[in-house]
């Protein structure tokens, strides 16, 4: 992975935006300017456009009603509308930036108890920047026609952006809303950015304090999923498990990787997609259990991920303990695919990139042989061809096209005339069933 360089904050200027934007954003404020309400940009995207990085999802703040506002720029632009959330927020999408616009009315948030989701009345921008998370997010531009305004920036984020430091806006942070533990470790890794230590500090205490145990699993896990998918994913899981922040989601979840594991997992990581680094992570986590995979399998539930995402973990720990033997010595094609036949896919797949983190070249070439080309080894004849010999239906079909499957992977046989000499030979005489 490849940190951002530090540069010189940029000038906010609408031109950095992407292209496809332009309109939305235009619109927007005049929408906006007829009904008398203003219009932001605010959080990750005022953040991103100073440091010059990419805009993944654009964050809007209407001091008016940000969902109306979204409904009407979709009516004038044409864009579509994505989804309602649940408090006075709407995404529009757009096809031609790729990107999508997040429009939120401009709020106030108060927690009833520590880790409750927070209770929400409409506020000010002022309000709106103090709800939330790190200075370095609390900044905003109003959006005027044709450009940006002056910056608003009533916590110092500034000189937080410049000194490359994040830091909470108040010390109840972590205890209000505990995700931020999260968060603030993948935004410093991912930018490259200190956690400033007093609120370093804070992560400790507010782990040390249980504040995880406030919230729910699901809603911890969302947020680990979400880093799963960042390119440096494995620097942010070793960091969150030194705090304490893994196993306070549960007591046996850890990243055990030690840092040469880490490091070719993530140079290799930025060629894959969100969910490729996602399914890579799990299978790392899930290798831990190696032999075990109802272990694994169990920690999966207990994290309530998804099916699919419990079946990887599961044969994940199962290839863990196959991965030795793959890795060493002569090897059949057919013993490969007896091994590796009838496991998860995305397993397979995730484990060939740990394979190489884990310096197997011969196992990571087996893997991928059988991911490319031995799993869609198929005969050309069928159980019809052996009917059609007059062999009774019955077990004795299964193992002869196991056997057939298992020459044609070998290389033993090659054409559909060689297949049907192979069966010949391998039934005996009189189509009686071999044992
Ligand atoms: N936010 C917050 N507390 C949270 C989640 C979000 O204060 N627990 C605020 C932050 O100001 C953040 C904004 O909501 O900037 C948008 O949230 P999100 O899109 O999740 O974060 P981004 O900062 O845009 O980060 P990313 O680049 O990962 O999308």
């Amino acid at each position: 992975m490849t940190l951002p360089p530090p540069h010189p904050l940029r000038p906010l200027r609408l031109s950095s935006m992407p292209p496809g934007i332009l309109p939305l954003l235009a619109a927007a404020h005049r929408k906006a300017r007829e009904r008398g309400w203003r219009c932001f940009l605010v959080g990750g995207s005022v953040r991103d456009l100073l440091l010059g990085l990419e805009q993944k999802d654009v964050d809007v703040s209407v001091v008016g009603d940000g969902v109306a506002l979204a409904e009407l720029t979709a009516r004038e632009t044409g864009a579509t509308p994505a989804t309602t959330g649940r408090f006075g927020t709407a995404t529009l999408l757009s096809a031609e930036a790729g990107v999508c616009l997040d429009f939120v009315t401009a709020r106030k948030e108060t927690y009833p108890f520590p880790g409750a989701l927070p209770v929400v009345e409409a506020g000010t921008l002022a309000d709106d920047l103090a709800r939330r998370d790190f200075t370095i997010n609390a900044l905003a531009v109003p959006i005027d026609a044709g450009g940006f305004g002056s910056l608003v920036d009533p916590h110092g984020g500034l000189a937080d952006l410049e000194a490359r430091l994040v830091r909470v806006l108040h010390s109840r942070s972590f205890r209000d809303d505990p995700t931020r533990i999260f968060r603030a470790v993948k935004l410093s890794e991912r930018l490259g950015f200190t956690v400033e230590h007093g609120t370093l500090d804070l992560i400790r205490q507010a782990v040390r304090e249980g504040a995880l145990a406030t919230i729910s699993t699901e809603r911890a896990v969302r947020e680990l999923l979400l880093i799963m998918e960042e390119p440096n994913a494995g620097a942010m899981l070793r960091r969150l498990d030194g705090l304490g922040a893994l196993a306070a989601v549960d007591p046996e979840l850890a990243w055990k990787r030690r840092p040469e594991d880490v490091r070719p997992l993530e140079l290799e990581q930025p060629d894959l997609s969100p969910q490729q680094r996602r399914n890579t992570c799990l299978a790392a986590i899930a290798a831990d259990y190696a032999g075990d995979p109802q272990g694994a399998e169990a920690l999966a539930r207990r994290l309530h991920l998804q099916a699919n995402a419990v079946r990887l973990m599961r044969d994940a720990a199962q290839l863990a303990q196959i991965l030795p033997r793959l890795g060493e010595g002569e090897m059949q094609p057919s013993e490969i695919y007896r091994l590796l036949h009838g496991l998860d896919i995305e397993a397979i797949a995730a484990y060939g990139r740990l394979a190489t983190a884990e310096q197997s070249p011969l196992a990571h070439q087996r893997l991928t042989l059988y991911l490319t080309t031995l799993r869609h080894v198929k005969p050309q004849l069928k159980g019809d061809y052996l009917h059609s010999l007059g062999i009774e239906p019955g077990p004795v079909y299964g193992r002869a096209m196991s056997a057939l499957r298992d020459a044609l992977l070998d290389g033993v046989v090659q054409s559909s005339e060689d297949e049907r000499r192979f069966l010949h030979a391998w039934l005996p005489a009189g189509g009686l069933p071999a044992d």
